[in-house]
């Protein structure tokens, strides 16, 4: 089923179908999936799955925990709530929080304006715990079963929330015949580790397994979308080799086709060049290097080496030599750290004290491939 918003969704239903007959046999109840970037995972969970899962008796909730990092808590407990229960968020939250707004009046906290929003939000996210608790709860009411989606789900391995996602395992441990939960996120190795740490709260529950990724077809019915709309059609030959030459990446290869459309006097190798100009600069890691102070390159390429504890005293030792000054204190590391993993950047995500990961492993690559910050 297509979307109105849309006209070039590639629909696939019978993905959908086959996540969502393997909830029903009732052989899974979590799944946790991964797909490089731009490859249509959100694409396909917002646009396919969620209205199979309604079509077929569902509740359907999703939420995309990059929207807001620092809130997964918030987030979650929001889409489960308005996937159950559509009418009165702003209540939910109201009633839940009552209890604080008192201690906090008790408390006589000085609040300018300012202050205020900003207590606001952590103070909802301290209310994570109780309101996906009480979200969960709201599911037992409902007649219908829920599927959960979790976008970027590794969000919530960062140990800050901690305690948000051992409430979530906690409960939907006991809620397993009626809530599905699908994982989904662009690196691999941090929604595996999510659930093969034995310390992890979400340790062993849900097999991860690769996304499957648009191919051929979705080359040919973009194709046959092509031929009705423009004078010149495109070959599917010539469309193919595009895709390949895109590296298979459904993002670009939509931007082909728009230049394509826009420019047909120009030809296909025309849009072809032109694409391949925009995504390399739009993926640009040297872009981003250049922006980046040298502190926090160091950073980057001690990471990328692999070094476990970034705050530890060797590699301190290795940052006063990539920066070539003794003038280099823990608190450098800290401070890059604290950018390189903040909602702007999004380089990196913390994994344990000292131990980051990227995010994107074709920067991590990227970045090991050079020697010095310059
Ligand atoms: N089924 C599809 N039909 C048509 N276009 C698609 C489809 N899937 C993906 N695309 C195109 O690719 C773009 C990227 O897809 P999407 O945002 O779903 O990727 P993603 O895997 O979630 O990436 P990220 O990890 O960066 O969030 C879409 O905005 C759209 O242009
Ligand atoms: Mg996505």
């Amino acid at each position: 089923m297509s979307t109105p918003a849309d006209l070039w969704h590639f629909a696939r239903p019978d993905l959908a179908s086959r996540y969502l007959q393997a909830f029903d046999l009732g052989l899974v109840s979590a799944r946790g999936l991964f797909a490089r970037r731009r490859m249509g995972k959100s694409e396909f969970l917002k646009h396919d799955l969620l209205p199979a899962a309604e079509a077929a008796g569902y509740a359907a909730a999703y939420t995309n925990l990059w929207d807001d990092t620092d809130h997964p808590g918030q987030a979650i407990a929001a889409a489960i709530l308005s996937a159950v229960q559509p009418k009165g968020l702003a209540r939910f939250w109201d009633d839940l929080s009552t209890p604080v707004r008192k201690m906090k009046a008790g408390a006589k906290l000085p609040m300018g304006v300012e202050g205020s929003v900003e207590l606001d939000l952590a103070d909802k996210e301290k209310l994570a715990v109780p309101a996906i608790q009480a979200a969960l709860q709201l599911t037992d009411k409902s007649r219908k079963r829920l599927v959960l989606v979790l976008d970027e789900a590794q969000v919530l391995a960062n140990p800050e929330h901690r305690q948000v996602a051992h409430s979530l395992r906690a409960g939907l441990d006991i809620r397993k015949a009626g809530i599905k939960v699908l994982f989904a996120g662009s690196s691999e190795a941090a929604l595996r580790e999510m659930f093969s740490r034995a310390s992890a709260p979400f340790y062993n529950w849900a097999p991860v397994e690769p996304f499957p990724l648009l191919g051929d077809e979705f080359v040919v019915a973009i194709v046959a979308h092509i031929k009705r709309l423009a004078k010149q059609p495109l070959p599917l030959a010539v469309a193919q080799q595009a895709f390949r030459k895109l590296k298979e990446t459904p993002e670009f290869f939509r931007w082909y086709v728009e230049r394509y459309l826009l420019y047909q006097e120009q030809g296909p190798e025309a849009a072809l060049a032109h694409t391949l100009t925009r995504v390399h600069d739009d993926t640009g890691y040297a872009k981003t290097w250049k922006e980046l102070g040298r502190p926090d390159r160091a950073v980057l390429l001690l990471a990328a080496a692999g070094v476990q504890d970034l705050y530890g005293a060797a590699a301190l030792k290795q940052l006063r030599e990539l920066l070539g000054t003794e003038d280099v204190t823990p608190s450098l590391p800290r401070t890059s750290l604290r950018r390189l993993t903040g909602p702007r950047m999004q380089a990196m995500a913390r994994v344990d004290h000292g131990v980051y990961r990227f995010e994107d492993q074709e920067f991590e690559a990227w970045v090991r491939s050079r020697r010095t910050v310059d």
